[in-house]
Formats: structure tokens, C-alpha cells, sequence
């Protein structure tokens, strides 16, 4: 069902990588709420091809881009204005990569460059994106900034591996940017922290078949889909939640409160 909740707002879409993707799932939801926006991904990503199958369902064009390079970002940020024919009104991260996960390295024997590279991509890429946002003064006021992040930033989730400190630190970015955007700007910031989600990132996590079986069991409403997420994520854009800001915003059918349910109780009787 469409609601037009985001009639002539424009914005840019980070990481969709595939049909798969939260932030493809997003692309699309947007679209049929009245929304445009530049695509983007990094450009090793791109070379898969699939997103310019999004980009001609939607009717969007596509600016490659690093998260990790500010050079890119900030010509990703003019182009898009230039694209769009105007300031922005909303921007989803949807970005994640660690190689200590790629790589089969355990919590307790890292390789520091490794972690610095995950860091790099998954965490500071979000101040990134806003400091090249701000700078440019490209944003509407009432725009809002949406991250995704997972739970495993607030409880030790032992296979998430060096992704949870990088959730962590994206969280805090969220709060701390979150802070001047609001008071220069009148743009909010949030962090959604989704369900588990069968993906190409969330599947790359080790034992993320009983992790998400697990979840699903533990959450009273079952785990939020990626289209449900990109659904929550519209109202975060909508001028419905205005004075939303610099939330972690749970979407997981209600797991992050629960202590245990009866279906993992009986497990153990
Ligand atoms: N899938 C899950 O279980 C789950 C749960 C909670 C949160 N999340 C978060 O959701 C977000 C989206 O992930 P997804 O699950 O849709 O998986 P995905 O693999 O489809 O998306 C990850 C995206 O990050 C992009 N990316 C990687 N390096 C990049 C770089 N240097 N510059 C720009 N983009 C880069 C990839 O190309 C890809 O499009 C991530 O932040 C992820 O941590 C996922």
C-alpha cells in the first residue's frame, strides 16, 4: 500500500547491492511513496551490474562512491544536488563490511588491519557522509539521516565479531552528529537496530542459520523483514516523526526486551 508519504522529497540511498538488500528493499518503497533519489555504492560493488536494474525500476541515477574516501562523498553530495535540482531531504546508510568476519578471524585474534579497514567502512563512512552533508550545506531543514546497526552494540552477540564495536561507535556517531545537525540544521539522525536479515552482509556473519532461527523464536512479533524495515525507515523520512532524533531505534519484533519466550524455554524442559 502506498501512502505518498514522501511526495517530492529527494535523497540519497547507500548500499544496495542486491534485490536482497535492506537498502534495495528501501530504494523500492521509496519510489512508490513519491520519493527520488541518487543511487550510490562503492564502485567495486557496481560492478555486479544489479543496481542498474534498481535504477531503471525506479527511475534514479547512480553516483559511485567510496564511503571511505571524502573526496568521493563530497562530489557525490554536489552531483546529487545537481541531479536532484535541489537540497536533500533524506539519506539512508546502509553500509557494513568487516574483514576479521570475511576472513574467519576470531574476536580474540584479530587482525588490526583488518579492523581498521571494517571500521573505517561500517563506522566512521557515517560521519563521513554527514560532514560532506553538512559542509555542503546540502540538507533541507526537517531532513533526516538514517543509519542501520544491529544489537550486538549494546550485548555481546560472540560470532558478530568486531562488527559490534563498529555498530557501537556508528550508534555514538548518530548521538554526537546527531546533536549539531539538529541545532544548525533542523535535520534529524537516527540508527535503526533491525532484526536479523537474510542478506548478503548478514549472511556472511558465522552461524547466522541459528542466529536468525534464535531470533526468530525470541521476538513475540517475529523478526522485522528487510521490506519491513524499509518500511520503518520511510516514516523516519516522513515529516511524520520530525522530532525524532538521535535514537537507536529498536526494529525486531520486540526481541531487544525480551528475557526469554516460551518456544526457547521449552527447549531446556
Ligand atoms: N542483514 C542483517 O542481519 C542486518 C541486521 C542489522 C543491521 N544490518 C545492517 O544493515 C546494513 C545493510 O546491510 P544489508 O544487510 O542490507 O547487506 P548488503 O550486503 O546487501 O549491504 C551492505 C552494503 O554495503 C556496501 N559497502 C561495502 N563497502 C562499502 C564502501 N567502502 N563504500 C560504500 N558502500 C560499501 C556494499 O556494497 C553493500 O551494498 C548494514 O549496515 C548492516 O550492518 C544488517
Amino acid at each position: 500500500m502506498a501512502y505518498n508519504l514522501l511526495k517530492g522529497k529527494k535523497g540519497i540511498i547507500f548500499g544496495a547491492l542486491d534485490a536482497n538488500s535492506i537498502a534495495w528493499k528501501t530504494a523500492e518503497r521509496v519510489h512508490e511513496e513519491g520519493g527520488t533519489f541518487v543511487l550510490t555504492n562503492a564502485p567495486i560493488a557496481m560492478r555486479m551490474g544489479q543496481i542498474n536494474e534498481l535504477a531503471e525500476k525506479t527511475g534514479s541515477q547512480i553516483v559511485p562512491a567510496d564511503a571511505t574516501s571524502t573526496e568521493d562523498l563530497d562530489k557525490l553530495v554536489s552531483e546529487s544536488m545537481k541531479i536532484l535540482g535541489g537540497k536533500i531531504d533524506f539519506v539512508l546508510h546502509s553500509i557494513g563490511m568487516s574483514i576479521n568476519v570475511r576472513k574467519g578471524r576470531h574476536y580474540t585474534d584479530q587482525n588490526y588491519d583488518f579492523s581498521h579497514k571494517g571500521w573505517d567502512v561500517s563506522a566512521l563512512s557515517f560521519h563521513r557522509v554527514m560532514q560532506s552533508l553538512f559542509k555542503a550545506d546540502a540538507m533541507n531543514e526537517w531532513g533526516s539521516i538514517v543509519a542501520l546497526t544491529y544489537m550486538a552494540a549494546q550485548r555481546s552477540f560472540p560470532d558478530y565479531n568486531d562488527m559490534a564495536d563498529n555498530k557501537a561507535y556508528l550508534e555514538s556517531v548518530a548521538r554526537s552528529f546527531g546533536y549539531f545537525f539538529g541545532k544548525e540544521k533542523k535535520v534529524r539522525v537516527n540508527t535503526i537496530s533491525q532484526s536479523p536479515t537474510p542478506t548478503t552482509a548478514g549472511q556472511g556473519v558465522k552461524g547466522f542459520d541459528g542466529f536468525i532461527s534464535y531470533a526468530e523464536q525470541m521476538s513475540p512479533l517475529g523478526n522485522a523483514t528487510a521490506l519491513e524495515c524499509a518500511d520503518y525507515t520511510l516514516t523516519l523520512f516522513s515529516d511524520l516523526t520530525k522530532k525524532v532524533t538521535m535514537q537507536n531505534l529498536f526494529h525486531d519484533g520486540g526481541f531487544s526486551n525480551t528475557g526469554v519466550s516460551q518456544e526457547v524455554m521449552e527447549k531446556f524442559q
